[in-house]
């Protein structure tokens, strides 16, 4: 007896009788004889001959379990396996009105998304995302990172409060948390590099390609780091996962993306290194423009860069990009001031190719006590939201650092789908809360 498809599609097995459960992916029904496509509880598939006769009440998306011998033929679909089936027991008669079929608006899709991730193309994302999950922990813990488990509520802006999701909380006010780069900040005094994977909210009011206001954020710190050092771990984690990829979900990106393999294949090590400077006197000999109030004026140094001149930079490109050294008016409160360049900051952005745009961010943290009240204060954030924070800096504040990347931003990019809401099993988006 079998549990599973994948373990059953073997010439060894053929002429076997075996049972499997699952659901009724497609229906054709005959005279003599009805063909089914079932669906195991992994998503993957096989062709069913059986008599009409043991057939007459099935539905699409009714559970069953049948009992039959294995064969090939080559018009079964896919690779020509079929079970011939003789026995076939009823866990539920599915209602006829499934409303997904084979043509249906992304719309549909999206308000059934409970039910669409049972079609091929969302059981092939559910698998690479699993993958890419399950290569961020192998290596974290490969390189003896340890994981943490931040808290999602929280009193505090990380990233500024105009993206904050307010909470009732009791009867106070907290927030959901846009990062738990704090919170690792506070774990690296006492278990050394740390990392996690959090759900991260941003209440992004505008409606982006590569926006969501729940995403998969993995955030990772770590004490003595350099910028050089923080740098090099990013290309070594991405770079790492790329591989991985490659090597063991051939099948879900080939599925998904004829293209997407070929383009991963050509990435290499090292990534090239830009300073904002450069990349600015890039973008301003192209003539890039970006928004200034109602008009659109060419860039200029102290511009955060946008997805137009992200895509500048990128377009054409194999490799991912790390920007470096941005003007530190247009970063967060907590990203250290250069040294020799007070006007910088040691804060880093990876690009992904083609115009993807940005996948990780992370730096430097501001680790002087004074400089981060001063910074915090200019920031137009309240200081007593931010006093244990500030402790940090108090009681044996050290050299550290630390990045976060977006699961959807860089699951888009490998993917090359256009939508970041096309990688995420339930989108939360400004319009869209439900399934
Ligand atoms: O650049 P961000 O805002 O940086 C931080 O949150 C830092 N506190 C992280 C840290 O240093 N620990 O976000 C980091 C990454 C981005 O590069 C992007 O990949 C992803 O998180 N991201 C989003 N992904 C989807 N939708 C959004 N609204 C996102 N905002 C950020």
């Amino acid at each position: 007896m079998f549990k599973r498809i994948a373990d059953l599609k073997t010439e060894g097995n053929i002429g076997r009788t075996t049972t499997l459960k699952g659901w009724i992916h497609r229906l054709r029904k005959q005279k003599q004889k009805t063909f089914i496509i079932l669906r195991d509880d992994r998503g993957d598939i096989i062709q069913i001959v059986c008599p009409s006769t043991l057939c007459e009440n099935l539905t699409i998306e009714s559970s069953i379990e049948i009992t039959g011998i294995l064969n090939k033929d080559s018009r079964a679909p896919e690779d020509g396996y079929e079970i011939k089936v003789d026995r076939i027991a009823l866990f539920n008669i599915a209602e006829t009105d499934y409303p997904i079929g084979e043509y249906q608006s992304e719309e549909t899709l999206l308000d059934y998304r409970h039910l669409s991730l049972r079609t091929r193309k969302m059981i092939n994302i559910g698998r690479i995302r699993n993958s890419l999950l399950k290569y961020s922990r192998d290596w974290f813990y490969m390189e003896n990172w340890m994981e943490i488990t931040p808290p999602i509520i929280v009193k505090s802006a990380v990233e500024g409060g105009s993206t904050l999701f307010k909470v009732k909380y009791f009867e106070d006010i907290a927030y959901l948390s846009q990062s738990s780069q704090l919170y690792l900040e506070s774990m690296i005094y006492c278990l050394g590099p740390v990392w996690s994977i959090t759900p991260s909210f941003r209440a992004e009011k505008s409606r982006t390609i590569r926006h969501l206001a729940e995403f998969t954020h993995l955030e990772a710190e770590a004490p003595w780091i350099t910028f050089d050092d923080l740098i090099n771990i990013q290309e070594k984690l991405i770079f790492n996962l790329i591989e991985k990829i490659i090597e063991n979900n051939t099948a879900e990106l080939d599925f998904l993306n004829t293209n997407s393999r070929t383009k991963l294949e050509r990435i290499s090590i090292p990534f090239e290194k830009m300073s904002y400077d450069k990349a600015i006197d890039i973008l301003k000999s192209k003539d890039c423009k970006i928004k200034d109030g109602d008009k659109n004026r060419v860039i200029e140094w102290g511009d955060d860069l946008n997805i137009e001149s992200e895509r500048e930079l990128t377009k054409d490109k194999y490799n991912p990009i790390f920007v470096i050294n941005y003007p530190l008016e247009i970063k967060p409160f907590y990203v250290k001031q250069n040294d020799k360049d007070s006007k910088t900051g040691m804060a880093v952005d990876l690009l992904a190719p083609d115009g993807y745009g940005e996948i990780s961010g992370g730096g430097i943290r501001e680790d002087n006590l004074e400089k981060l009240k001063c910074r915090i204060l200019r920031s137009n954030l309240e200081p007593k939201d931010y006093q244990w924070y500030l402790d940090l800096r108090k009681y044996g504040s050290v050299p550290h650092g630390g990045f976060g990347l977006g699961i959807e931003r860089i699951l888009r990019w490998i993917l090359g789908f256009e939508d970041i809401k096309d990688v995420v099993l339930f989108p939360r988006t400004m319009s869209r809360v439900t399934p």
